[in-house]
């Protein structure tokens, strides 16, 4: 099979490190084409990125210059990792070109005619692509996944909903410092700390998890209606955002009920038995102390959701702990994920 061009925008960043080592490999899809910012621009991707990750840098990339982030001359499947306030010029940009956008930003997640998805969760939202303008101008369009410490709790909380309906949920972060770019904290701030604010980050966890667990009415997505709270922390773990959730249920369950809802939790990635899609998008833990980011975080290739800890709770109903790897199923993977579940459903061309 010919591998479909992809370009990255925002390449040398975190998240943009890791679509390159996600993609090295990848069955569908090859790196053709990768743009950071003016500083970046014109200079070998090795000399450009500040590389850090444990794998070496992919040798077909190590040598490729960085290209003006600019939609002449980029492949019409572009990954963008780009900060938000970058990605509100520069993602329509491309869209408007052409270009199928699988974003990582907030920018447009929340815009009505954009998906934010979860192929496992949502997969029907991706029918709001027909209700872009770009798409009916140039073919064009934007997709995103939502933000990182979103993405686990929805993991969690989507064969919960499903099958008992929510009527409240209470979260609060542990997210780790990769979760705010590179060079992001400074260590002075962060080691042997814990700083209770990341910006826009709660509000972020608040209307994405409504919208994603929402559902498709037409060209529109009805939230989910159920109260929703986030505190959101920064701590000094490397990768991987832990999560402590309670819920309140529109129907009784039991704990087995809910431990066999995550077990049994399979979406279309599975189905379709898509290249990033893990086994098991959610892996309930039975240790008393467990997850934790340092033993969990790379579950399913950094793919699955860990859940643990699920016991009663004394104001809501239940309250239980999720685990999830913020650069890979809370940015890079999701999109990748999102790209190839577009691919098998005829958007890609
Ligand atoms: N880190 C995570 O865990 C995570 C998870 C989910 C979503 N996200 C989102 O993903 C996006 C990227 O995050 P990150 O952590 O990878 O950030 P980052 O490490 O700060 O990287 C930012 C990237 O944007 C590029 N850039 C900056 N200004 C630009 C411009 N004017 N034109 C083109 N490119 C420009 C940078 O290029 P230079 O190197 O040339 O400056 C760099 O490649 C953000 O929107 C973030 O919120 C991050």
């Amino acid at each position: 099979m010919n591998k479909l061009s992809v370009g990255i925008l925002g390449a040398t960043g975190i998240v943009g490190q890791r679509f390159i080592q996600m993609l090295e490999h990848h069955p569908w899809f090859e790196v053709t084409w990768l743009a950071a910012s003016d500083r970046s621009e014109g200079k070998a991707y090795a000399e450009a990125a500040r590389w850090r990750l444990k794998t070496e840098i992919p040798s077909a990339v190590a040598g490729m210059t960085v290209s003006p982030a600019k939609p002449d001359g980029a492949p019409k499947i572009i990954f963008a990792a780009l900060d938000a306030a970058i990605a509100k010029e520069m993602e329509p940009q491309f869209a408007d070109a052409g270009c199928a956008v699988i974003s990582n930003s907030s920018a447009l997640r929340m815009k009505s005619d954009v998906p934010l998805v979860i192929p496992e969760v949502n997969p029907n939202h991706i029918r709001l692509i027909e209700c872009q303008p770009s798409r009916r101008k140039s073919g064009g369009f934007a997709v995103t996944n939502s933000n990182c410490s979103a993405m686990g709790l929805v993991l969690a909380l989507a064969p919960i909903h499903e099958k008992f309906g929510l009527d409240a949920v209470m979260a609060v972060t542990m997210q780790a410092v990769s979760g705010a770019g590179y060079p992001g904290v400074a260590s002075l701030d962060i080691l042997g700390n814990v700083i209770p604010f990341i910006k826009n980050e709660e509000e972020k966890m608040e209307e994405e998890t409504q919208k994603m667990l929402g559902t498709l009415n037409g060209s529109g997505i009805i939230f989910a209606p159920f109260a929703m709270s986030a505190q959101c922390n920064r701590v000094a773990v490397e990768d991987g955002h832990t999560e402590s959730v309670s819920v309140r249920l529109k129907t009784r369950a039991t704990a087995e009920e809910i431990t066999s809802a995550w077990e049994e939790f399979r979406g279309e990635p599975q189905q379709l038995r898509l290249p990033s899609a893990p086994d098991r998008p959610v892996v309930y833990l039975n240790a008393t102390d467990r997850p934790q980011p340092r033993f969990d975080v790379d579950a399913g290739a950094g793919m699955t959701a860990t859940v643990g800890r699920l016991r009663k709770c004394n104001v809501l109903d239940w309250k239980f702990t999720v685990l999830s790897h913020n650069t890979i199923r809370g940015a890079a993977g999701a999109a990748i994920l999102n790209a190839e579940f577009l691919k098998a459903k005829g958007y890609l061309g």
